[in-house]
């Protein structure tokens, strides 16, 4: 973060860490003072998917199948234009996300170039957890500080059979690795009816707060209308959590507004959170918006609307990101009902399916009409897979972001699904 006049903490990482190699600082123009939506909200936050791969093919996401992309995941070069932009338009926290961006073998590289950018204050990672372990250090000495894992349960037999994979122990060496680098670690746990949301297993997973430093948070079932995956088989009520832990007690610093409800247990290091994307939706303080691994930018991570970034210069997808935050939703519309025909993207917009977001019809009608917004939009339709979409006016898309909407990243949030997930 070159020129970063924030808290820099990426910046005194890398300082430590290579005095020698850090870039001349950037003759860029300086980053906008703030990004702020037509409901006051400052928008701060960028959710950059780097790639639609994912070696795991959890049931949730993907119907059980693991999911390679057909289309080239963008270049480094790329990627760092439209952070660039994204920075130049005000945002100051990057997330990266996939699919799973470990998949990415220049992952290293892409930090780096995003740690050096002016305004970068705050660098994170959203990982399956499945090759962290011998990534950990690297990410972090690249930049990253905060990690959020992917962790369904603390048996390798239902784990295997919600990702698909058996992966365990790989994921918990990966979560000590982050923790022995010096990250922040959070981990995501979707809950799932007759999978993990028995007090057992909610137990095995808290008992990994008593053991590390790190805060577990569970995540309610996002809805997603697909053939492959039944939400009302499968959706777990958050209070399967304080029935198993009735000890937890809501955390002193708890803000109604954060997208997870924080709470401690006597004894243990981290804390529990709980994360309602749709039943207790934390839209008022969205901080959000995404870029996706095909470059399209979505003001709200819940909805379809979009807006192709590629081929643009960093001042022209600034300039676009500012005008399209003035059209930000100021909520999203997700029911728990399956079945819409609108095609919503998922919460993370990856693998999205169908989601039923009302927003989404009044929004775009190709060109982005309502709330004073002046750029064109794309609404993203469902596209299957990763490279069959129409590429004219409103095209089939899939999703390209693992995360859920709304679940919180730290301080602030994250998935609501435009601040959950990872
Ligand atoms: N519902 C809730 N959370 C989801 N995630 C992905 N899909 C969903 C969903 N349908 C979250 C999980 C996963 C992360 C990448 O995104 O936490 O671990
Ligand atoms: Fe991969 Fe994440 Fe989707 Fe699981 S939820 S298949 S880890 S992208």
């Amino acid at each position: 973060m070159g020129t970063d006049t924030g808290t820099g903490a990426v910046t005194a990482r890398r300082a430590a860490s290579a005095p020698d190699s850090a870039p001349e600082p950037s003759t860029a123009a300086a980053p906008a003072p703030g990004l702020y939506d037509q409901a006051g909200r400052q928008i701060n936050c960028l959710r950059l998917s780097v790639t639609e791969r994912c070696g795991f093919g959890c049931i949730y996401c993907t119907g059980g199948r693991s999911h390679g992309c057909r289309r080239d995941d963008l270049p480094l070069e790329e990627i760092l234009t439209l952070a660039r932009g994204a920075a130049l338009a005000g945002c100051t926290r990057i997330r990266l996300t996939g699919g799973e961006p470990l998949e990415r073998v220049d992952l290293p590289e892409i930090i780096r170039g995003l740690a050096e950018l002016p305004g970068i204050t705050s660098l994170g990672l959203t990982t399956n957890g499945c090759r962290l372990a011998a990534a950990a250090r690297e990410l972090a000495d690249a930049g990253i500080r905060d990690v959020n894992v992917s962790l369904d349960s603390a048996d390798p037999g239902v784990l295997r059979q919600i990702t698909g994979r058996s992966c365990l122990d790989q994921i918990l060496a990966g979560i000590e690795a982050a923790l022995e680098a010096g990250c922040r670690v959070k981990i995501n746990t979707v809950l799932l009816k007759g999978l993990n949301d028995d007090p057992g297993s909610i137990h095995d997973l808290a008992d990994l707060i008593f053991r590390h430093p790190l805060d577990l948070r569970f995540i309610e079932l996002m809805p997603a209308d697909r053939e492959d995956f039944s939400h009302e088989r499968y959706f777990a009520p958050a209070e399967a959590v304080f029935r198993a832990l009735p000890g937890l007690v809501p955390a002193e610093d708890e803000s109604q507004n954060a997208p997870a409800r924080n709470y401690v247990l006597k004894g243990a290091r981290g804390r529990i959170g709980i994360i309602s994307p749709v039943t207790r939706k934390f839209c008022r303080t969205c901080n959000r918006i995404r870029i996706t691994a095909d470059g399209m930018l979505r003001p709200c991570l819940l909805s379809r609307r979009e807006f192709p970034l590629r081929g643009l210069t960093s001042e022209e997808v600034a300039k676009i990101i500012r005008d399209a935050v003035s059209c930000k939703p100021r909520e999203h519309r997700l029911t728990a009902g399956c079945g819409g025909s609108s095609g919503q993207s998922m919460p993370g917009g990856r693998r999205p399916d169908r989601i039923r977001d009302n927003n989404d019809r009044h929004l775009s009608r190709g060109s982005a009409g309502s709330g004073g917004c002046n750029v064109t939009a794309r609404q993203s339709v469902n596209r299957n897979g990763c490279g069959n979409g129409n590429e004219s006016g409103n095209r089939i898309r899939n999703g390209t972001d693992n995360e859920p909407a709304g679940s919180p990243d730290d301080s602030s949030v994250r998935l609501a699904m435009g601040r959950i997930g990872g």
